[in-house]
């Protein structure tokens, strides 16, 4: 009787707390217990106690009603409650109290001021304030009002509102840290703040050690910064004080129905996310550290990075590797030297680069009042040691003088017209005809911009094959279907306008929209530049010629819009997004049994065969790599981006590039080094993709505590001890078939052979793959095993330069 009595008044205690907690406030009287929880007045945001998954630590932390899971504020990080037993008080002096079972402080608020009749409330805006009764409600962080909020502890998020930077009234720095893992809320290494200089820079780091930086602040928005471009979003409002009181960076939203947040993730990536009231996904709407040139000081001392070309590293003009051997195994750490040294002598000059993310302010001098460029270089010239300089300011045309010292660390090209330029000094012999160079860099880079036909791809060189290209896409054309044209007011009111929270990503050359047609029918559109250059009727051959490509295994083009300049590709949309999303993703790789594995890995095969063999044209990816498998809802990977692709004539095997696209870690050691790819360079990254959706280890990247080798050599050392299965991961360890996971291991390292002759071409690799009672032969070194200061890849190299491509060739053993 009791037990059922106990029984009724916990369920009704449970009911009540369930119905109650509309709540937003917390009285002296009435502290937080167990699972009640205060919910802000528009149902936004919830505070209450939880545990993160996976743990037995128990925390009092913010997060939306709506999405449990995205913890966006933890007040005790450092001091868990050991179980879900904890009280928060509001104590009669204003201080925040947490506390556990036997009434011990685990946590509190400390406050500078004391509230005589305080009240704790949890703002619209996510914020936990303690205030006076008696003084005005305001939902702004006018810290004046407030005894305490918790905007000013952030923990890896900020929201709207809450600021990043300094107060220097009180010395107080904030900033966002991450968590120690997703399990674990405690203080991480990585931190994302305001690096306070004379010139501010927004900074991602891990300890003492940068790992991403804005450029400066230049009196608009942080330099170099094209995807956060803090201004190009219609919804958000950048907020960036500099005075004498305080230096932050805050943002507002216009649209109340828009829920953003800026999210700095256990493994430092800062990302910005967005969703709205009906939505239930989040979308990444960018992440600050894109790519390898976001890589701190990728190109080290006077490199300048440039993601589109191939090495992505050059030196700056006027400027030589300093150690040469180091420069050719791409490792760009020692940086570049100058060609001739400067005296300081007569005729001395600048050359202006363009588009750039000005270099890290190490060894720098600012003058904020001088207002004309030439009075800069004048000053720059003028002082021996000056490097390089740029106006600091541009808010009202350019003014102000930036000098730079010494080294000029972490300079990035920058794809944005009007982006920041600089000038570099120069002896009187590297001026002249020269400076010229660089305008003809962007050029190329804005006229091929029309010629991408892909899916979040990064492309750039394909002119000189249009002329060849476009015979076969006539040709084709007249045989084939028209391809269906969409109507651009259905595609702009399919993506609510192209509006940012249809956005699924962001390709080299446009963005790719989710667009819905009806209430059940999706597509993806991919939104190409509008300055391509490219005629109509090539844009619809290139079009048609792809269109024509209809395999199960790689995503179908259903159509594009063309309305005044506006040129629109359809394809089929992919509800699952990525592989890499799933196979590198501690929660979700387990979606992913080995049988699923195993069909993702034949799918791509088929696809790949169908490309290089199988359709009218022969088609090298050139990259392929987990993101570039897409999955649909019956998780059936399907190959995207052609972007890139080179299309041979039928009797063609092999072709060379100087201009080398693609990813490193997926790259063949020939494509890599010499630019050389055919069929067998695909055949590379294949086998590269196929152990890493074995061993969900990303081959880029890789470190292992015993040896200096990639995920590929790694591979090849345990298959030689036999101990093969050692690689797969460990979430497949309930599903694996061994016999087929050691096939597949095999067949990969076969794949990532060093010499593209060893290797197989597709139509054996899927013969391989599934036929039990084929014998494989035992496969050689892989590709870049000896990379790291041996001789192997230089010998590759002069072997290269000596035979100029020509004995290098192989036939292609067609299945036919
Ligand atoms: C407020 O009260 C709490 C406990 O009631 C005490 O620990 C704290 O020191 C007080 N704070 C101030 C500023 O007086
Ligand atoms: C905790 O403190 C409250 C109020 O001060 C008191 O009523 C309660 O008995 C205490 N509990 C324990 C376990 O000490
Ligand atoms: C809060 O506590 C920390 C450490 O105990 C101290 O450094 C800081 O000055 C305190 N802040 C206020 C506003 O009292
Ligand atoms: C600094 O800027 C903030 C925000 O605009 C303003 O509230 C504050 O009064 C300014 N302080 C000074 C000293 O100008
Ligand atoms: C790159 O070169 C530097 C020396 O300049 C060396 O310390 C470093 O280990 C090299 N990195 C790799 C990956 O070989
Ligand atoms: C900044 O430039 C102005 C104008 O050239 C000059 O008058 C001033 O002395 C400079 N300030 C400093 C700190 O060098
Ligand atoms: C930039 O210049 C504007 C005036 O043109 C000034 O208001 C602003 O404070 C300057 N910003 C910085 C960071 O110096
Ligand atoms: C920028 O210049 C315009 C006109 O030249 C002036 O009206 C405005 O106040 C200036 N802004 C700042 C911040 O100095």
């Amino acid at each position: 009787m009791k037990v059922v009595f106990i029984f009724f008044t916990s369920l009704f205690l449970f009911l009540a707390s369930n119905f109650s907690t509309a709540a937003d406030t917390i009285s002296p009287s009435q502290p937080i217990t167990g699972s009640n929880t205060l919910v802000s007045s528009n149902q936004r945001f919830e505070l209450g106690l939880f545990a993160p998954p996976n743990s037995r630590a128990w925390y009092l932390g913010l997060w939306y009603k709506k999405f449990p899971d995205i913890v966006v504020w933890v007040a005790n990080r450092e001091t868990p409650l050991p179980d879900s037993h904890g009280a928060l008080t509001l104590s009669k002096n204003g201080t925040l109290v947490l506390s556990d079972q036997m009434n011990n402080t685990i946590w509190s608020s400390n406050s500078s001021r004391v509230a005589k009749n305080p009240v704790a409330q949890l703002l619209v805006t996510g914020n936990l304030v303690v205030r006076d009764q008696e003084s005005p409600t305001t939902t702004t962080a006018d810290s004046e009002s407030y005894v305490y909020q918790s905007f000013n502890s952030p923990s890896n998020t900020l929201l709207p509102d809450m600021k990043v930077g300094w107060d220097f009234r009180t010395g107080h720095n904030q900033f966002l840290t991450s968590w120690k893992s997703a399990s674990d809320p405690s203080l991480g290494e990585y931190t994302y703040k305001i690096d306070t200089h004379e010139l501010p820079q927004l900074v991602v780091a891990q300890g003492s050690k940068k790992l991403f930086r804005t450029g400066p602040w230049n009196g608009v928005r942080f330099t170099g910064t094209p995807g956060a471009g803090v201004s190009a979003t219609p919804f958000l409002i950048p907020i960036f004080v500099y005075n004498s009181s305080e230096l932050y960076y805050s943002y507002e939203v216009t649209d109340d129905s828009i829920i953003t947040r800026v999210t700095l993730t256990e493994l430092g990536s800062a990302q910005r996310l967005v969703t709205n009231e009906e939505n239930s996904e989040w979308t990444v709407m960018y992440t600050l550290e894109n790519n390898q040139c976001d890589d701190y000081g990728e190109c080290g001392a006077n490199g300048i990075c440039k993601i589109y070309k191939s090495p992505i590293c050059e030196c700056l003009q006027g400027f030589v590797p300093k150690s040469q051997k180091e420069w050719e195994l791409l490792n760009w750490t020692s940086g570049c030297t100058r060609k001739t040294a400067l005296n300081c002598e007569k005729g001395e000059g600048f050359v202006e680069i363009k588009n750039v993310k000005l270099p890290d302010l190490l060894d720098f001098r600012v003058n904020k009042t001088m207002l004309h460029i030439e009075e800069c270089e004048a000053e720059c010239l003028r002082t021996c040691s000056c490097m390089a300089y740029a106006n600091s300011n541009i808010t009202n045309g350019s003014r102000g003088c930036l000098m730079w010292f010494g080294k000029l660390i972490d300079m990035r090209e920058i794809d944005e017209e009007d982006s920041d330029q600089i000038y570099i000094r120069m002896p009187a012999s590297e001026l002249g005809d020269t400076g010229r160079k660089h305008k003809r860099i962007v050029l190329i880079s804005v006229v091929s911009a029309g010629f991408v036909l892909l899916f979040l791809g990064l492309s750039c060189w394909y002119v000189k094959l249009k002329k060849r290209e476009k015979k076969m896409g006539s040709r084709t054309s007249e045989e084939d279907l028209e391809l269906p044209l969409f109507d651009y007011g259905i595609i702009a009111t399919a993506t609510n306008n192209f509006s940012c929270t249809n956005k699924l990503g962001e390709g080299g050359f446009g963005p790719v929209y989710k667009a819905k047609l009806t209430q059940e029918e999706f597509v993806a559109v991919k939104r190409l530049s509008k300055d391509s250059g490219q005629g109509l009727e090539e844009f619809k051959n290139e079009v048609k010629m792809i269109a024509n490509l209809q395999h199960w295994n790689l995503v179908k083009l259903l159509g594009c819009c063309i309305e005044g300049e506006e040129r629109m590709l359809i394809y089929e949309y992919m509800p699952n997004k990525s592989l890499d999303c799933f196979i590198f993703d501690q929660n979700k790789k387990w979606l992913l049994n080995w049988q699923k594995r195993f069909d993702i890995i034949v799918g791509i095969a088929r696809g790949l065969l169908y490309l290089h063999q199988d359709s009218r044209l022969r088609i090298i990816h050139r990259d392929l790599k987990s993101s570039n498998i897409l999955l649909d809802d019956e998780l059936n990977p399907k190959i995207s981006d052609f972007g890139i692709a080179r299309i041979f004539g039928r009797n063609q095997t092999e072709a060379k590039t100087k201009r080398v696209i693609g990813t490193y870690g997926y790259m063949s050691p020939e494509y890599a080094i010499d630019g050389k790819f055919s069929v067998k360079s695909d055949v590379f990254s294949f086998g590269v993709l196929l152990l890493e959706i074995v061993s969900g280890r990303k081959n880029r990247g890789f470190h292992h505590p015993d040896h200096h080798h990639s995920l590929l050599g790694h591979a090849w050392l345990l298959w030689n001890k036999n101990k093969g299965l050692e690689l797969m991961d460990l979430c497949l360890e309930d599903s694996y078939i061994e016999f087929e996971l050691l096939r597949c291991i095999q067949v990969g390292l076969l794949c990532v052979q060093k010499l593209p002759k060893d290797r197989p071409v597709m139509s054996s690799v899927v013969v391989m793959l599934s036929n039990e009672g084929a014998t494989l032969p035992e496969p050689k070194e892989p590709g870049f095993f000896t990379e790291r200061g041996s001789m192997d890849i230089e010998s590759l190299i002069d072997q290269g330069k000596s035979n100029t491509g020509s004995t290098i060739t192989f036939t292609t053993v067609e299945a036919r």
